[in-house]
């Protein structure tokens, strides 16, 4: 199970909406004739791959899967099938898949044919690895994480709209591989007013597009801030409201024609709409970058699992704009704290919400 979800790591990044996964195939004596991977949403799965890679030495042998296999017809076919096809005699399954396509009808396909099942080897560390994914399935809204940067005497910005960078190089890096790694990334639209960012990952490697949001209830983002000079890197969608809209079709119209999807959302709860909408378009996991209002707000809502704040090295003096008003860090729901020195900067990460 280690190899399988060693293997299921290749597709960190790339198998968005579907989830990493990885097997393994090993014969009666002890020896892995197989090993597959799944490496982007649409690809074969990586239980087909290990078994085709098996081919007849699949026969009486066990099947290591960081996944229950699928019973359902998606992009590719049911996988609990071609299993039960290839002879395997046993099969070791990390977890159950939440997809409620799946829910446990693998595993039932599998024991009904004769196969015998164990569930729940490294469920933990499986677990862990597709988050955003069971996060997703099992709330119907992406992962949210909230991403801050502190200056030394616990300041976001100097004054409210005055852009100013706090980090330094190494943890503008670790910003940069994150961007590359997740669905999508979101702002404020006081954010740009106030700092114009390009949103996009630089300086590492993303394969796929980086879908970047904008949370503008007052359709204040103009059509030359520069992060829709990016489309390139991916779409962007303002997340707005039906009554800025007939307030302003007229910016709508320009916020169109300059190329972002404009999405209304109505109601008390837009927030939970807003990350509603965004899973049904497949997004598992979203970082947060700010501003300050945009957090509040999520933190008030409980939409928060992850923190991840940057404390820079660089204090601002006396005045500056205030992150949260609750102290986050001891709070009771704060779990699994970690720390780490990124040159000058220290990093401080913890789930908000127990892991789903
Ligand atoms: N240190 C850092 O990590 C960091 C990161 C980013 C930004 N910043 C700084 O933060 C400052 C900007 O923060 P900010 O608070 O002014 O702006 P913000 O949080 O980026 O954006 C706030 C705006 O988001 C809109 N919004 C849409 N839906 C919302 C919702 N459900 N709840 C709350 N707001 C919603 C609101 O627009 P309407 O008013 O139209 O409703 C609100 O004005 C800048 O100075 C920037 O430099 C610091």
């Amino acid at each position: 199970m280690h190899r399988a979800l060693s293997l299921a790591e290749r597709g960190r990044g790339r198998t968005t909406p579907n989830p990493m996964v990885g097997a393994v195939v090993v014969s009666d004596e002890g020896v892995v004739v197989g090993r597959g991977a799944h490496l982007t949403a649409g690809g074969s799965h990586a239980e087909i791959i290990a078994l085709a890679d098996a081919g007849n030495r699949a026969r009486g042998a066990t099947l290591y899967c960081t996944l229950e296999p699928c019973c359902h017809i998606g992009r590719t076919g049911p996988c609990a099938p071609r299993v039960v096809d290839a002879g395997i005699r046993r099969a070791v399954i990390a977890c159950m898949d939440p997809n409620p396509l799946v829910a446990g009808g693998g595993i039932a396909h599998l024991r009904a044919h004769g196969v015998e099942v164990t569930v729940g080897v490294m469920r933990e560390e499986a677990e862990a690895l597709n988050r955003p994914f069971f996060t997703r399935m099992r709330l119907g809204r992406p992962l949210v994480t909230m991403k801050a940067a502190l200056s030394l005497d616990g300041w976001m910005a100097a004054a409210p709209g005055v852009r100013t960078p706090l980090t330094g190089a190494a943890a503008n890096r670790r910003v940069h591989r994150e961007r590359a790694e997740v669905d999508a990334i979101a702002v404020g639209s006081g954010t740009i007013l106030a700092d114009d960012p390009l949103l996009t990952p630089r300086g590492a490697f993303r394969e796929r597009p980086l879908a970047r949001i904008v949370f503008d209830s007052r359709l204040r983002t103009p059509v030359s801030a520069r992060l829709l000079s990016t489309l390139a890197a991916g779409p962007v969608i303002i997340m707005s409201t039906p009554s800025a809209a007939a307030n302003a079709p007229d910016r709508v119209g320009a916020l169109v024609a300059a190329g972002t999807a404009v999405e209304l959302i109505a109601g008390d709860s837009r927030l939970h709409g807003a990350l509603e909408r965004l899973a049904a378009m497949g997004i598992n996991s979203l970082v947060v970058e700010g501003g300050v209002a945009l957090h509040r707000a999520l933190w008030d809502a409980d939409l928060v699992d992850r923190i991840e704040l940057f404390v820079a090295a660089r204090a601002l003096g006396a005045a500056g704009m205030e992150w949260l008003t609750t102290p986050v860090f001891s709070s009771s729901r704060v779990t699994g704290l970690t720390t780490e020195l990124l040159g000058d900067d220290a990093l401080i990460e913890a789930y908000v919400h127990r892991p789903h």
